[in-house]
């Protein structure tokens, strides 16, 4: 089975494809959105509340809507049971996976191994298996509170190397730690950045944020932008915006 995400060049994805709409918002609103977006985006992220409320049939519909469906779930548990949940999401038809570095080299072996074999199952594409590396929710101080106590930066490269190693595609990084983690991982890794605001807008409760074009410059393949587009009047100007805005550095 062919790895559709081992992309050569950066550069070739157009910047379109580079957007993840978060649909952080009620069912019925997110599917709202998800319309209003339609030919305007590929990859919608769904998180773990519109997954909770709506269950896996919200994956199915989505994707069945044309859209890239990256489900955020951040899967963390004994290998055992994360090959089996990355086996159902495969194939639930999500074309990209979260699971935390933190787990440990077997665990993300084991999601790898039961993404491939859902997806195997029901005849797609293997999802992209990423990891998250270090909450950018969790302070130094936070962080040596459970123990870890070299910086969030070498933890992070450590984090994404072992992920590398492990056969992922690649890891999920503040915009601020994309250009350590590109450095680390080379270009043909996937470096999907949260925490980023096109020019002008409210940071909200993100604590560091980025625009698009730096989170590229910095060598983010995606960016993650929720509520500056679905708390827009018109999502679709700003999509637009984020785009071109990107386009310019690509
Ligand atoms: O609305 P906003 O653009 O801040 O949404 C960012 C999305 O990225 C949310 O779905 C959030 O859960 C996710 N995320 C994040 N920071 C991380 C990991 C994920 O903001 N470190």
């Amino acid at each position: 089975m062919t790895e559709p995400f081992r992309k050569t060049s950066e550069s070739a994805v157009p910047a379109k494809d580079r957007l993840m709409v978060a649909l952080d918002c009620p069912g019925d609103e997110a599917l709202d959105m998800a319309r209003s977006l339609s030919g305007h985006v590929r990859w919608l992220k769904v998180g773990m509340t519109l997954f909770y409320e709506r269950g896996p049939d919200v994956v199915k519909r989505l994707s069945g809507e044309g859209f890239d469906v990256f489900l955020d779930l951040k899967l963390h548990d004994i290998p055992h049971q994360v090959q089996g949940a990355a086996s159902r999401v495969a194939a639930l038809g999500a074309k990209m996976l979260t699971v935390h570095a933190a787990g440990g080299a077997e665990m993300l072996k084991a999601a790898l191994a039961g993404s491939r074999e859902g997806a195997e199952q029901v005849g797609v594409s293997p999802p992209a298996v990423i990891a998250v590396t270090v909450l950018t929710s969790l302070s130094e101080a936070d962080l040596s509170a459970v123990g870890l106590t070299s910086p969030a930066a070498v933890l992070v490269e450590r984090l994404a190397t072992l992920a590398r190693d492990a056969g992922l595609a690649g890891v999920v990084c503040s915009p601020h730690e994309a250009a350590v983690v590109r450095g680390a991982l080379g270009g043909s890794a996937l470096v999907v950045t949260p925490g980023v605001r096109p020019a002008g807008f409210d940071s909200q409760d993100q604590s560091r944020v980025a625009t698009p074009a730096s989170a590229i410059r910095a060598g983010a393949s995606h960016i993650v932008v929720g509520r500056p587009i679905t708390g827009a009047r018109t999502p679709v100007d700003v999509v637009h915006r984020i785009i071109s805005e990107m386009e310019g550095e690509s």
